[in-house]
């Protein structure tokens, strides 16, 4: 990896063209589910930003894109539990269609309180789009409607995911040489 954005990168996991491949289809499938509705597509901040500007220009049906933070963990890898609203929605949902569009799905902790917080707005329905899913025993069943790559359950970055807030930028999605990271 000779690009310095790439410094600490130990391989690609999935590469550039398979990702770019699988939103296309994953568009397809999303243009075909809401004929003449307009959804609302709601990213999660920061991690779905590549895979949301991507998934959305490949749709070609009328869309609404808005987005929503909410507290992530900060350097650590992983999960606490803790999650807080730290950007809204600019608009109310109720009655909309809401398609919302996450990065990675790893313990589902986030997923599932986003769910629980959107839900009692009242929008019509709900569908659930992530790039990733970490295949993990153990973990909460929570709703994800559409998965891009099920993955091992090892750390990621790139195509919008952090590690200390570096590595967004990659085109695709790598795992770090465990020299990359800092113990906590
Ligand atoms: P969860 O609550 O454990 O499902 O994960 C919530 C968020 O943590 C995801 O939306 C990501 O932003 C981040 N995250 C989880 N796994 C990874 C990873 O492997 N690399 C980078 N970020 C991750
Ligand atoms: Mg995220």
């Amino acid at each position: 990896m000779s690009e310095k954005r790439a410094s600490g990168v130990a391989r690609i996991l999935i590469d550039e063209a398979a990702i770019q491949s699988k939103v296309k289809e994953l568009a397809a499938d999303l243009d075909a589910l809401y004929g003449d509705d307009v959804p609302l597509l709601v990213g999660v901040l920061t991690g779905a930003v590549a895979f949301m500007t991507d998934l959305m220009r490949a749709m070609t049906i009328p869309i609404n894109v808005d987005f929503m933070a909410v507290s992530s963990y900060g350097a650590a890898t992983k999960s606490s539990g803790v999650v807080r609203i730290l950007k809204d929605l600019n608009d109310e949902i109720e009655g909309r269609r809401i398609i919302v569009v996450e990065d990675i799905v790893d313990s589902g902790l986030t997923l599932q309180y986003l769910l629980d917080n959107l839900q009692r707005r009242n929008p019509q329905d709900i569908r659930v789009v992530a790039l990733l899913k970490k295949e993990k025993p153990g973990v909460i069943e929570v709703q994800v409607d559409a998965v891009g790559f099920t993955i091992p359950d090892e750390f990621v970055v790139g195509y919008g995911l952090d590690y200390a807030e570096a590595y967004r930028n990659l085109p695709y999605v790598a795992i770090l040489d465990p020299s990359a990271i800092r113990p906590e």
